[in-house]
């Protein structure tokens, strides 16, 4: 299989995560480290895509960038069958939490959580499933 280099920007912060986490692991490079978590992902992605589940995304940005939560706002309407709750925490004088719960088939969740956790300017954003059937 041939390899394709490309490149990456990443905050400081999350690059410092990125070496420990190469450290910490023995991996031998970024590269590797990054082909793991990649795989990881993925994997985990469509081990969940059959099943009925539930559980939470979580968003963490800076509430100043309005387009944020007009997006946020507009995906949260396609997807209200699966929706259960979203609760807003106001973390300091900028950022702000919000915690979606969620509950249906994972590929739709997967695909809920992939277009919020893309919105530019998230700061940061995970979807969290457990089976419930
Ligand atoms: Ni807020």
């Amino acid at each position: 299989m041939s390899v394709v280099r490309f490149s990456v920007s990443l905050e400081e912060e999350l690059l410092k995560e990125l070496d420990e986490y190469v450290k910490d692991y023995n991996f031998a490079n970024r590269s590797q480290g990054l082909r793991y978590l990649i795989e990881k992902n993925i994997v985990e992605k469509k081990w969940q895509c059959n099943n009925i589940v539930a559980g939470a995304v979580v968003m963490i940005y800076d509430h100043h960038k309005k387009d944020i939560i007009a997006r946020a706002n507009e995906i949260q309407h396609d997807y209200l069958n699966v929706i259960l709750s979203s609760q807003h925490y106001h973390l300091d004088h900028d950022m702000c939490m919000e915690i979606i719960a969620v509950k249906g088939k994972a590929k739709t969740l997967t695909g809920l959580a992939d277009k919020l956790i893309s919105i530019k300017g998230i700061r940061h954003g995970k979807l969290l499933m457990s089976k419930a059937e």
